[in-house]
């Protein structure tokens, strides 16, 4: 049930031999990013407030080499797909041979097209690539390949960025080239994940620190197996909703220039002259902010069960208020909290589908995770995976 180095052995192994299969040769490096789950702080990043995710031991895995053609070309391996373009065909996202990019290759096509805008120096590149991070899952699989690429590019063109530099720009190939508006989480955890650390960012000064997750405990990850389509446009009216709310809330409020700069309390006092779905979604990010904002003194303290009650919160907020969870997900996180060991449990990442995180004493964790796949099984019918995830490095070369 455990990830493990065997896992990635696996994909690393398979990449280079398809890699030898369609190209005849070795690839010369190996690029790795990993995806991410985050503890506290959901749908506060683009509201300037605090994050706390990990980077997680799933990445996206590229095996490539730099190639004199005049397009490059990637295999998705996942996919059994493969497209070729080159920066004279990213504005009209098409391939070489004119027909369109496919939706999963806009995100290396978007990295190489802001790499482009920044005027770094490009090769082109023959690829496969391969994820263990499943795809839709709020496990983050797109900034992953985002990272993953960004690292490869980089390595071809003989310059380095610092890591929050390439998130920053991973960001704007999603929020520009793909179409999704999404904060900064994502990719900053996957190019600054450290192992066996949590991360708090502040999403407005992006400085970041880490943070230890206290030994007694383990992240444990639980996959309802429900993806849902259309997310992107639900995320993008969640992103709206709190652009509205400033917007209100500035007639009483004119210094405020996000919602992280409304306390609680200040809220309740402004909040019955909101729309009510906006007051319901500027509630949830100005409370989940004053939460996250409790995260490092807890953690710190070791005080597990009242930061594990911060997640339960969080998952109301976002069922109740944020309207981001669903039926399976409900489920997950109703069972997981009646388990023993289990401190704290919560959907995590942009919801509508996808996993759980939930907190577990060290000692109860296989124990709970065989329980919760068993009881979920039980009340929906569906076969969920359960495994219990640690903290792993951010993006690098593997080779
Ligand atoms: C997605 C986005 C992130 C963040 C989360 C919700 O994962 O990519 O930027 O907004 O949703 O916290």
């Amino acid at each position: 049930m455990e990830t493990d180095l065997y896992t990635n052995m696996n994909i690393i192994d398979q990449l280079a031999t398809t890699y030898r299969e369609k190209f005849g040769y070795a690839p010369t490096h190996i690029a790795r990013a990993p995806g991410r789950v985050n503890l506290l702080g959901e749908h506060v990043d683009y509201n300037n407030g605090f994050v706390l995710p990990a980077a997680i031991d799933r990445a996206t895995y590229v095996a490539f080499s730099p190639t004199n053609a005049r397009h490059s070309m990637l295999w998705a391996l996942d996919l059994n797909q493969q497209v070729s373009f080159s920066v004279e065909t990213l504005a009209s996202k098409t391939q070489a041979n004119s027909s369109p990019l496919p939706e999963w290759a806009l995100y290396p096509a978007g990295v190489m097209n802001v790499l482009h805008e920044e005027q770094l120096s490009l090769l082109n590149m023959t690829a496969v690539f391969s994820s263990n991070v499943p795809q839709g899952s709020g496990l983050s699989s797109s900034a992953s390949i985002e990272m993953a690429f960004m690292i490869a590019w980089q390595m071809l063109g003989g310059w380095t960025l610092p890591p929050m530099k390439r998130a920053l720009l991973g960001q704007r190939a999603e929020n520009q080239y793909v179409g999704v508006n999404c904060g900064i989480m994502d990719q900053f955890a996957s190019a600054c994940g450290v192992e066996n650390k949590l991360l708090l960012l502040d999403c407005r000064s992006l400085e970041w620190k880490t943070v230890p997750l206290p030994e007694n405990v383990s992240i444990v990850i639980a996959d309802t197996t429900v993806r849902r389509k259309l997310t992107s446009g639900e995320y993008n009216k969640r992103r709206s909703a709190c652009e509205e709310a400033v917007r209100l809330l500035q007639q009483d409020l004119p210094n405020i220039k996000s919602l992280r700069d409304v306390g609680v309390e200040e809220f309740n006092g402004l909040a019955k002259k909101l729309p009510k779905e906006i007051e319901k979604r500027a509630r949830h990010v100005v409370e989940e902010i004053g939460r996250s904002n409790q995260a490092e003194a807890l953690l710190e303290a070791g005080d597990i069960q009242n930061f594990g009650r911060l997640m339960n919160e969080c998952h109301v907020s976002l069922r109740d208020l944020y309207e981001v969870s669903c039926p399976e997900l409900n489920v997950m996180v109703n069972i997981a909290q009646s388990l023993d060991g289990c401190c704290g449990a919560r959907l995590t990442g942009a919801g509508f589908g996808g996993c759980t995180v939930n907190l577990v004493a060290k000692e109860k964790a296989e124990s709970f995770a065989q329980a919760l796949a068993k009881g979920y099984e039980a009340e929906t019918g569906l076969h969920p995976e359960i495994y219990i995830s640690h903290a792993s490095n951010g993006a690098g070369l593997l080779k």
